[in-house]
């Protein structure tokens, strides 16, 4: 079944004593991709997954994996990762000096690549290099610090979400606009609303009925579509 609004679940949340049920219970009730945060406890204060995580969930699920790489130097893992087999390595831009190199080298593994923005960073970056909008598949708007699932909502997403919107049209490029954190059925109709097609999704999703909280993500999502 294709859905008008893409829902990649984060496995952050889910029981990890039990994850290759909980990312084959979410890829079941329509999740468009596995999303893996990878933590080093140095950019952020956290610590979550190494590379290993990536092979040995592609044994099980089939839609594809994509690698949250929150993590200092990103640079020096794109390649385990995209050997790995991610299918999308996504990177957060104030973690990368010169993000088109950056851009270029995750493209250059054969593997989707995508962007991250934290909330209090604005598109200056983007800006500077409309090249790289026009390369990458989908474009994160984070609406928490990275770090942990569970966070509350910040408010300057949505007005971001329209920028990105804006910004897509303008360079005619075509990513995805996301969202990460805080998405659960409460949030997504005003993102979505604002113009967001990829809602990243953790404590909403891993619960102790992941299938209807899938659902109930979906309908929220396509709910305010049809608004
Ligand atoms: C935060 C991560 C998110 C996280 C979202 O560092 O990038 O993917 O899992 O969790 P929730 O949906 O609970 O805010
Ligand atoms: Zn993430």
């Amino acid at each position: 079944m294709d859905y008008p609004i893409k829902i990649s679940p984060s496995i952050l949340s889910a029981d990890f004593g039990t994850l290759r049920h909980d990312a084959l219970a979410a890829e079941k009730n329509g999740g468009c991709a596995i999303h893996i945060d990878i933590m080093d406890g140095h950019y952020v204060h956290n610590f979550s997954f190494g590379v290993n995580i990536v092979s040995a969930l592609k044994r099980h699920v089939h839609i594809p994996i994509v690698t949250h790489l929150e993590i200092d130097n990103p640079d020096v893992f794109i390649s385990d990762f995209a050997r790995a087999e991610s299918n999308m390595v996504v990177v957060q831009e104030d973690t990368c000096p010169h993000l088109p190199y950056t851009i270029n080298a995750i493209k250059e593994m054969g593997v989707k690549a995508g962007i991250g923005i934290n909330p209090d960073r604005g598109f200056e970056k983007l800006e500077a290099n409309p090249e790289i909008l026009r390369e990458i598949d989908l474009l994160i708007i984070m609406a928490v610090y990275p770090g942990y699932g569970g966070q509350p909502f910040s408010p300057v997403t949505v007005p971001k979400i329209r920028r990105a919107c804006a910004m897509r049209e303008e360079t005619q490029a075509s990513f995805d606009i996301g969202v990460d954190g805080a998405v659960n059925s409460n949030t997504a109709p005003d993102i979505v609303r604002a113009g967001a097609n990829y809602l990243i999704a953790g404590s909403s999703v891993f619960t102790d009925d992941i299938a209807a909280s899938m659902k109930k993500l979906h309908t929220s999502a396509a709910a305010a579509l049809a608004i």
